[in-house]
């Protein structure tokens, strides 16, 4: 198959290395285990006066097992572990802020999981007054909730609603009854519909639809269907994320026999398919995986060159420190990024003991600063000017020499074209773009780690 004139299957053959997700620079697997709760209680004291904070608390748990699930999370019929979580939760909360200088404003604050819905309507009343306890909470701002539309109740919409909760992202994956069945996620379009239809009545109007490639069963005919039927529900912004089968890691996907998925030149059709579509809908491709519609927020984000990127993907939020609470949940903060544990048992023993359940973390020097300005732009915009970078953070003209010569293979293969050390990806080209944020990476050439494949 050619583009622009290239054999796209020669290049998905040639780049389609492990590669990671760049939510984060230095990327997780460079965090140690060195890094300590007394690191990160420093690193809090030390947040400045003037600078925005957001706030990310990770609810870890879910009602049904999704056997595609890369996320981190457990499954519970019973309410009682999730109401000691909760009570965790909150004691983190007045850890953390115990040794912060002073009570902050906070301009986002996301909710993800897991599913956090699975909290009954009076505690995330509770947890959403717990956080306005300890924080106050800028005019304008952001509260998202990531749901499981399968188990999302009115009640628990109005909750959101009363909470000041204006975003929600859910999951649909794909329409197909084949697919869902496949990855033992049922979800009829009319359910999906009628919760989205819920959250409008409430003035809950700003809707995040997940979709995802690559999936057993899926054809070009039938993804470009799934396209259409989510466009019927009319989101602000869609992910379209490929799946990441990584079965050593997440034992359950080995329910999802490898002989089903598709290899990867049909993951690069599929991908293609659903993009296509989603822009003859109108939404704009934004970054490596997101979809907007023009008058959203983010595309205006995007056209002024305001675009983050973190561990929750593509963000409007400009705040230099997130707070990150909840079981394996990560914070960014000027210095550093900070992890807390993964494992409930030691998560529940920290905060019963009064220590902050940090498990991992590093900190940041200025090399890691700057190749992560060169991967940030390149991951939200496709392109950057390397000069520009070299004076805004004071090194020399040849800071990325030996980078900018590692590109020579990808400028013959079409992928990007280099002029006076401006890189530029073509936007065909855009599954490509970790490959290209792979060669500013200064700890890839050092240490292999496995990540989920590229295409
Ligand atoms: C953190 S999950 C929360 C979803 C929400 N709890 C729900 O059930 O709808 C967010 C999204 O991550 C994506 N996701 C989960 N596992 C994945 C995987 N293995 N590969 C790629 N994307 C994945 C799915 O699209 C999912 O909707």
């Amino acid at each position: 198959m050619k583009t622009m004139g290239k054999d796209i299957f020669a290049l998905v053959d040639k780049y389609n290395k492990a590669l990671p997700r760049y939510t984060s620079y230095p990327t997780a697997p460079q965090f140690s285990s060195s890094f300590s709760g007394e690191d990160y209680r420093k690193w809090l004291s030390e947040v400045g006066n003037q600078e925005g904070l957001s706030l990310y608390f990770h609810i870890p748990y879910c009602e049904k097992l999704c056997w595609f699930c890369g996320c981190h999370t457990k499954i519970t019929t019973r309410y009682q572990p999730i109401q000691s979580y909760l009570e965790q939760l909150i004691t983190e909360i007045k850890l953390v802020t115990e040794n912060l200088p002073r009570k902050m404003s906070v301009a986002h604050i996301h909710f993800g999981g897991g599913s956090p819905n699975i909290l009954q309507k009076k505690d995330f009343a509770y947890l959403m007054s717990s956080i306005k306890k300890s924080f106050s909470f800028s005019e304008a701002i952001e509260i998202a909730v990531e749901i499981d539309p399968r188990t999302t109740s009115l009640e628990f919409i109005q909750s959101m609603a009363q909470s000041g909760v204006n975003r929600v992202s859910m999951g649909v994956q794909d329409f197909s009854s084949k697919v869902q069945e496949a990855i033992n996620r049922v979800q009829p379009y009319d359910l999906t519909k009628n919760v989205i239809d819920m959250l409008r009545q409430n003035g809950i109007d700003r809707i995040n639809v997940d979709l995802m490639y690559g999936l057993p069963h899926q054809t070009v005919e039938s993804i470009v269907e799934s396209v259409d039927l989510a466009m019927r529900l009319e989101p602000n912004r869609v992910t379209l994320f490929g799946y990441a089968h990584v079965p050593w890691m997440k034992k359950h996907q080995r329910l999802i026999p490898d002989s089903s998925l598709p290899g990867p030149h049909f993951r690069w059709e599929l991908s293609t398919a659903a993009s296509q579509r989603l822009a003859h809908h109108g939404y704009q491709p934004l970054g490596i995986d997101h979809f907007v519609q023009t008058d959203d927020d983010m595309y205006l984000a995007l056209k002024e060159k305001r675009l983050h990127r973190n561990f929750q993907g593509y963000t409007t939020d400009t705040a230099p420190t997130l707070l990150g609470f909840g079981s394996s949940a990560i914070g960014q903060l000027p210095q550093g990024y900070a992890q807390n544990t993964a494992n409930w048992k030691e998560y529940q023993a920290a905060i019963e003991s009064g220590t902050l359940p940090v498990a991992k973390g590093i900190a940041v020097v200025k090399d890691d600063i700057v190749r992560r300005e060169v991967i940030n732009q390149l991951m939200c915009y496709l392109e950057v000017d390397i000069p520009t970078i070299c004076r805004k953070f004071a090194v020399a003209p040849e800071y990325f020499s030996y980078e900018l010569s590692l590109l020579d293979e990808m400028i013959h293969d079409g992928i990007i074209t280099l002029k006076e050390g401006r890189v530029i990806i073509s936007p065909e080209m855009r599954s490509f773009v970790r490959a290209v944020c792979s060669k500013f990476d200064g700890y890839l050439t050092v240490k292999k780690n496995r990540h989920a494949q590229l295409i």
